[in-house]
């Protein structure tokens, strides 16, 4: 098949991002605006960043195609973020693109924010279906079976704050300059890990669900308890505790998931199904993916890669600038559509609606 080229816009959070992807993987050009106006007010404030991507979106579009010598001409469809996120933001966003599109003539694919994270791990390597997904961003933490490019099973998810949040609410505490998350790593790598005894909500059940905000109490807490303002070697060992309690978590549910993918694949060799729409790996070793802006996070990154190891799962974690919101990973899943279903066929992803919720397992 001929490739094609899709363009992509990302907006549904602070970060305006645009990209051309080929649909043979080849990223031709990828640029991420993060935006700043939020430094001052302690965390994003919707109408600020959709206003800002008023601003931003055109500008970046521009550059886009300056910079690669291409036109609206040259693309084959545009893929636009409808869902989840800010409605301002996915508004700004999704007209941006709807219009485009029309006045070039060309298709336009509504994409869940949630599937791009899901399906970026394909931009980079292969990654055949199924494959369990453990996708931790800052709205999201959830344990997901993924059957195909539109085919996602729910393990678990958190029964409050996700976890880039998480991250995100102690920095802050802290007193961390902003983007808190990447600062809060930072700081953890010189703190002691077993410094705080913090609690680790639901150890020891079964299931994939998740539970982050007694983590967050503890530790505030803790903080409410010292003379401030804190030392450094004390901030550093706060950091250290909550992101080894976190990542300790996210492991154990993790590992909860192996067992129910494992059983799942089981079921299906007995039944005599094919794995999924692209089937089974060859040698059948199973595949964990994980995706969102903790996915950035060098020790999870770490952790994961022993757990997958130990239990006999290959894992495959997308480059730090693939993890956090981008414009390549949006492009991508217009390109996975057409690879899969043709490109008149993808014709049904064309609803522009903005969805502030947009569940992945849609049974639910
Ligand atoms: O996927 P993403 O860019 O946006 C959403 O879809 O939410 O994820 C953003 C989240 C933020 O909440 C931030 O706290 C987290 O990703 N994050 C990190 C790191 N970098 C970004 N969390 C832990 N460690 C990091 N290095
Ligand atoms: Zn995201």
């Amino acid at each position: 098949m001929e490739h094609k080229l899709v363009l992509g816009i990302e907006s549904s959070c602070d970060e305006t991002a645009v990209a051309l992807v080929r649909s043979d993987g080849t990223v031709i050009e990828d640029i991420v605006h993060t935006q700043q106006d939020h430094m001052s007010w302690g965390g994003v404030v919707p109408e600020v960043a959709a206003r800002a991507h008023v601003r931003i979106l055109p500008r970046l579009v521009g550059m886009l195609f300056a910079k690669t010598g291409l036109s609206v001409a040259s693309i084959d469809a545009v893929a636009a973020t409808c869902g989840p996120g800010l409605i301002g933001g996915l508004i700004v966003g999704m007209s941006y693109g709807k219009a485009l599109a029309v006045s070039a003539g060309k298709p336009f694919f509504a994409i869940n924010h949630l599937i791009a994270h899901a399906l970026s791990p394909r931009l980079i390597a292969p990654c055949p279906f199924p494959y369990l997904l453990l996708l931790v961003s800052g709205g999201h933490c959830q344990l997901l079976r993924v059957s195909g490019v539109d085919a996602y099973h729910l393990y678990g998810t958190t029964q409050d704050d996700a976890v880039g949040e998480a991250f995100d609410k102690i920095g802050r505490m802290l007193e961390l300059p902003w983007p808190y998350a990447p600062h809060v790593e930072k700081i953890a790598q010189g703190g002691n890990p077993h410094a705080l005894t913090l609690p680790r909500p639901m150890r020891g059940t079964p299931h994939c669900h998740f539970s982050f905000s007694g983590i967050k109490t503890a530790v505030s807490r803790h903080i409410i308890s010292l003379a401030s303002p804190l030392t450094d070697a004390q901030k550093a060992d706060i950091a250290a505790s909550f992101q080894h309690a976190i990542i300790d978590i996210l492991c154990e549910r993790t590992h909860n998931a192996m067992r129910l993918m494992g059983q799942h694949c089981r079921d299906i060799e007995e039944g005599g199904e094919e794995g999924g729409e692209e089937g089974g790996e060859e040698g059948g070793t199973s595949l964990l993916v994980v995706a969102g802006g903790v996915a950035a996070n060098g020790a999870l990154r770490q952790a994961i890669d022993t757990l997958s190891t130990r239990n006999g799962f290959r894992c495959m974690i997308p480059p730090p600038s693939l993890c956090t919101d981008n414009a390549a990973m949006v492009a991508w899943v217009g390109c996975d559509y057409i690879n899969h279903y043709g490109l008149e066929a993808c014709r049904r992803f064309d609803k522009p609606v903005p969805r502030p919720r947009w569940p992945l397992d849609e049974s639910l």
